[in-house]
């Protein structure tokens, strides 16, 4: 009897020690022997998962329902599962759009708002100090294509966009690690290649602005470079939890396999 209890203990330790260590992703193996119990699982892969960061920060709404309308999403993270040169993102907020009265977005034909929200991402990841050698470049081109291009300036530390509509800044980094870097801009950005060249010298409705602008900013009051942290962990902290459940479960099978085993 004190044998067989002891026994029993000793598979169940081997039962734990194993389940814990093969981690959630690997299916259970509860007779392999692992000799030196292997620390923490390693982390998921670098999957970033855009449309659960948008949907967390900003608010980006509008972009990110454009970006679906459009089936650009599936570009977009497709690019970013391709981690050799990763993405770049200018993101509008929800403001952004509002403040948008002419031209407005309402009169494009499907190809033109494809072009235009591809027009909002490069093919690269670049990070903020990036711009800086980017801004001596002249026009570089957009995922709309090479005549869909942006001009950048960096004025120390602050990387400023200019589309020829559209002239904004980057006011936060939403998310900046290799091979995804997700910017917040303060305007929609319009090509030229869709609105010509025509361009109104001082865009219409600067009125109304400052009503819209500082205390839409309030909300989301990152500042530049805690976004990127900030943000991130909202996606690392929800595949710990998925593993966990992984784990738990991995925990309640061995203890029944020891069961059924002994009884
Ligand atoms: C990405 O995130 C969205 C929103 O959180 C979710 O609905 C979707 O299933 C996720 N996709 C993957 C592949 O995990
Ligand atoms: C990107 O990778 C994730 C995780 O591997 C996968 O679920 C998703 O379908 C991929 N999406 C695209 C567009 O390649
Ligand atoms: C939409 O197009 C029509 C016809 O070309 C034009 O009259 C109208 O002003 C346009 N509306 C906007 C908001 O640009
Ligand atoms: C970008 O800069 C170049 C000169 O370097 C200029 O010719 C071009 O018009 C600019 N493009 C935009 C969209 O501002």
């Amino acid at each position: 009897m004190e044998f067989s209890r002891a026994s029993m203990i000793s598979c169940f330790a081997l039962l734990l020690c194993s389940s814990l260590a093969y981690g959630a992703s690997s299916p259970p193996a509860p007779m392999a022997m692992s000799p030196s119990p292997t620390p923490a699982p390693a982390p998921a892969p670098e999957y970033v998962n855009l449309t659960y960061l948008l949907s967390v920060a900003g608010p980006f709404h509008t972009f990110l329902n454009y970006l679906e309308s459009t089936k650009v999403l599936d570009t977009f993270q497709n690019q970013a599962n391709n981690t050799d040169q990763g993405i770049t993102i200018f993101v509008p907020k929800d403001s952004a759009f509002k403040a948008l009265k002419k031209p407005s977005l309402s009169n494009l034909t499907n190809d033109q708002l494809k072009s235009l929200i591809l027009f909002h991402a490069m093919p690269k990841f670049y990070s903020l100090a990036d711009f800086n050698k980017l801004s001596t470049k002249g026009p570089v081109s957009t995922l709309a294509g090479s005549q869909y291009s942006l001009n950048f300036t960096d004025n120390s530390g602050t990387v400023h966009l200019d589309s020829g509509w559209s002239k904004t800044k980057v006011s936060s980094a939403v998310h900046s690690t290799d091979p995804v870097a997700i910017y917040q801009v303060d305007k929609v950005l319009l090509p030229e290649a869709i609105f010509g060249t025509d361009i109104p010298p001082m865009p219409p409705a600067p009125a109304p602005a400052p009503d819209i602008s500082p205390a839409a900013d309030a909300p989301s009051a990152e500042t530049k470079g805690k976004g990127s942290s900030s943000k991130a962990e909202p996606s690392t902290s929800s595949s710990h939890r998925i593993m966990n459940f992984g784990t738990w479960n991995q925990l309640l099978l061995a203890l029944f396999g020891g069961w059924v085993m002994f009884f």
